[in-house]
């Protein structure tokens, strides 16, 4: 029995994350805290929505007395702390966004963790996923792992990297239980589509152009959601405290070569004939400070907690296009409003 606190559990992978762990573990009781940002979807909950052992509380992580009074209500023995503003993009348009958010946020769910938890943190764990991001980037050799210096240059990688620090900070200085994943680039379905897989996805189901930030070569390692809620759920139950874990999909793409992978899946599965929307492929100026190549080496917790990535990439990619394809909606609810102000403005030069 845990009672988990699970932060942006309306997100993309957090999602995932809450399905998986409401479905798995009927005798825990999980509540989601979330705001609801622009990325926070409740839709991508309606599964789990009724069940007994699941509860959400729409409010902001950086409310220290709303973190606060849950603790106090819900006697939190584990705090999954996904919340963030998660996209590089946005972090360059407004970085202090990012920084109250990311930094300010995971720095009063600590504080209020070690306060709840005070004079006895045994059965505790405050679990904070991270990115691969705040390693910076590689040239075309070598992998990023536990041991690598962290050296952010984006907002958001910066913004992620300080947050790493305070959880590593509260277990130096307080001993607060924590442990840290720092996860490769994600892809499946609920992905908010101003990232690159649903991004092209969508639009090329509307025939727009795919932008391909400047020559398409840099390269990441892509991971299917669900593996990284596997990930999630093994560092959870058997992660040792203080430790990183990196994690990974062995599965490095350019993004010219992964945009021209999308077009023949999503092709196929429109029916189109082969090669038909090549055409769309847009070169576009490229992103301030953009990163080369992440790349995970993620021995220690194949080896450590026997996890690995399950899926293999097509089959990934056809699952994630087969699902932006049956659920239009989704898609067309989140792109609506505000988000269109957004992408008229980053795209409509
Ligand atoms: P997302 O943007 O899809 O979801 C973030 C969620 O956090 C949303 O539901 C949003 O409403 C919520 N949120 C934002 N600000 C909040 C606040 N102040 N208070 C409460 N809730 C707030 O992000 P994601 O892609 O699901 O990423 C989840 C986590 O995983 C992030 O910490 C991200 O840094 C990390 N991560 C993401 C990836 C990736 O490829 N997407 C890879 C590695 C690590
Ligand atoms: P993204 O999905 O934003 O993830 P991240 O920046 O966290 O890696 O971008 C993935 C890669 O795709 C990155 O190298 C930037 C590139 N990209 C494009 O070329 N065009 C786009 O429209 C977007 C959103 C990203």
């Amino acid at each position: 029995m845990k009672r988990i606190l699970v932060t942006g559990g309306a997100g993309f992978i957090g999602s995932h994350v809450i399905k998986l762990l409401v479905e798995k573990y009927p005798n825990y009781q999980l509540v989601n805290l979330d705001s609801l940002s622009y990325a926070g979807n409740l839709n991508n909950l309606t599964s789990v929505q009724a069940a007994p052992n699941y509860s959400f509380v729409k409010g902001d992580i950086c409310d220290a007395s709303l973190v606060k009074k849950l603790f106090k209500e819900h006697r939190f023995d584990t705090v999954v702390h996904l919340a963030a503003e998660s996209h590089v993009d946005r972090s360059i348009e407004d970085p202090l966004h990012f920084a109250r958010t990311n930094v300010m946020g995971t720095l009063t769910l600590l504080q209020e963790a070690r306060l709840a938890w005070e004079g006895d943190f045994s059965g505790k764990l405050f679990y904070h996923i991270s990115t691969d991001e705040v390693f910076g980037s590689l040239s075309h050799e070598g992998y990023f792992d536990e041991s690598t210096a962290y050296d952010p240059h984006s907002p958001y990688s910066a913004s992620k990297a300080s947050s790493d620090h305070f959880v590593r900070a509260f277990y130096d200085t307080y001993q607060l239980p924590i442990v840290i994943s720092n996860c490769s680039n994600n892809y499946g379905p609920n992905q908010f589509p101003e990232k690159l897989i649903p991004l092209c996805i969508n639009n090329i189901c509307n025939g727009k152009p795919l932008p391909i930030y400047g020559d398409g070569s840099n390269v990441r390692d892509w991971l299917y959601v669900e593996d990284h809620a596997r990930a999630i759920d093994v560092v959870l139950h058997r992660g040792k405290i203080g430790e990183t874990y990196a994690i990974g999909g062995d599965n490095e793409y350019s993004n010219l070569a992964l945009v021209k992978l999308l077009i023949e899946v999503t092709d196929a599965l429109l029916g189109n004939p082969i090669g038909h929307s090549e055409s769309l492929i847009q070169f576009v100026t490229d992103r301030k400070g953009h990163d080369y190549r992440y790349a995970i080496d993620a021995s220690k917790i194949k080896r450590e907690l026997n996890w690995s990535p399950s899926l293999d990439f097509e089959q990934g990619l056809r699952a994630t296009v087969q699902w932006y394809l049956e659920h239009p909606e989704w898609v067309k609810a989140v792109v609506s409003g505000a988000y269109q102000d957004y992408y008229d403005k980053m795209y409509k030069h």
